[in-house]
C-alpha cells in the first residue's frame, strides 16, 4: 500500500478535504478535543473505597454522623472524605471552615453528610445523586445569634473529572484520588484509608418530612 502522504499529494483539493475529514473520524474516541471530563482516564484501581484528606480526621461513617440521634461529632480538624461502592453508592463527609473577612473573629465552621447514588459517566465525569432529603449540614457560626442547628442539606455534586494515583502516604504504598469540582477546580487529595469502604447504610435512613428539621 502506498504511504498516506504520497497518496494524498495526489489528490486534489477538494478530495483533500473529504480525506481529511474521512481520517480524522477513524481516530480513536479521546484524541480530538471532544467534550471530556478533566484528568487521565485510568483504572490503576476502582473508585471503590472509603478517601480522606490529610490524617483523615474526617471519614464517612457512624464516627462522624449518627442518624439515629441525628448528631454530628466534630472531628480534631477540618477535612473531607469520600466513599464509593462499586455497585454505585456514595457517602460524603465534610468538615470545612470559613472565616468572613470583615470580621476576622467571626470564623464559622460547616460539617455536611450525604449520600445517595453516582454514576460513572463514560466521560471520566462522575454525578453524584443524594438521597433527597438524607443529607444534614451544621453550620457553627461565632457570631451568629442561631449557631449549631441541624439541618436537612440536599446538593447534587458534578465532578468534572477526577485521577487516582499510586504514591506514598506516611511511608505506605497508598492510592490517592484527585477529584475536580463542577467548575474543573480541583478538591484536595483524598487518600485511600479503607477498602471495602467505611460507610453507613446505603439507602434512605431519615424520613423525608420536607422541613421538618428546618423548622419551616
Ligand atoms: C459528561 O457526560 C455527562 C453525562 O452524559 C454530561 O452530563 C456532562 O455534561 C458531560 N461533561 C462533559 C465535560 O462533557
Ligand atoms: C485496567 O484495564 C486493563 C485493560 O482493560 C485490565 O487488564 C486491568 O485488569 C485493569 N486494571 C484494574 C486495576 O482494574
Amino acid at each position: 500500500m502506498a504511504p498516506l502522504s504520497r497518496l494524498v499529494g495526489a489528490l486534489p483539493a477538494s478530495l483533500l478535504a473529504l480525506v481529511v475529514v474521512a481520517i480524522s473520524t477513524v481516530l480513536p474516541a479521546g484524541v480530538h478535543a471532544q467534550t471530556f471530563g478533566i484528568g487521565d482516564p485510568n483504572n490503576v484501581t476502582s473508585l471503590s473505597g472509603t478517601w480522606c484528606t490529610g490524617a483523615c480526621h474526617v471519614v464517612t461513617g457512624l464516627q462522624f454522623y449518627n442518624p439515629i440521634s441525628e448528631t454530628f461529632t466534630y472531628p480534631l480538624s477540618a477535612g473531607q472524605s469520600y466513599s464509593f461502592t462499586d455497585d454505585g453508592f456514595w457517602e460524603q463527609a465534610l468538615y470545612l471552615y470559613s472565616t468572613n473577612p470583615s470580621q476576622p473573629n467571626c470564623v464559622s465552621a460547616q460539617l455536611i453528610w450525604q449520600h445517595g447514588t453516582y454514576t460513572l459517566n463514560s466521560n471520566n465525569t462522575l454525578t453524584l445523586n443524594p438521597f433527597k432529603g438524607d443529607g444534614r449540614q451544621q453550620i457553627s457560626d461565632y457570631c451568629a445569634q442561631v449557631s449549631n442547628v441541624v439541618q436537612s442539606y440536599t446538593q447534587k455534586e458534578d465532578m468534572n473529572g477526577f485521577e487516582i494515583h499510586l504514591d506514598t502516604h506516611y511511608g505506605q504504598p497508598a492510592y490517592y484520588l484527585k477529584l475536580y469540582e463542577f467548575d474543573g477546580a480541583p478538591k484536595p487529595i483524598m487518600w485511600q484509608t479503607y477498602n471495602p469502604p467505611q460507610m453507613l447504610p446505603t439507602e434512605q435512613l431519615h424520613q423525608v418530612v420536607i422541613g421538618e428539621l428546618n423548622g419551616a
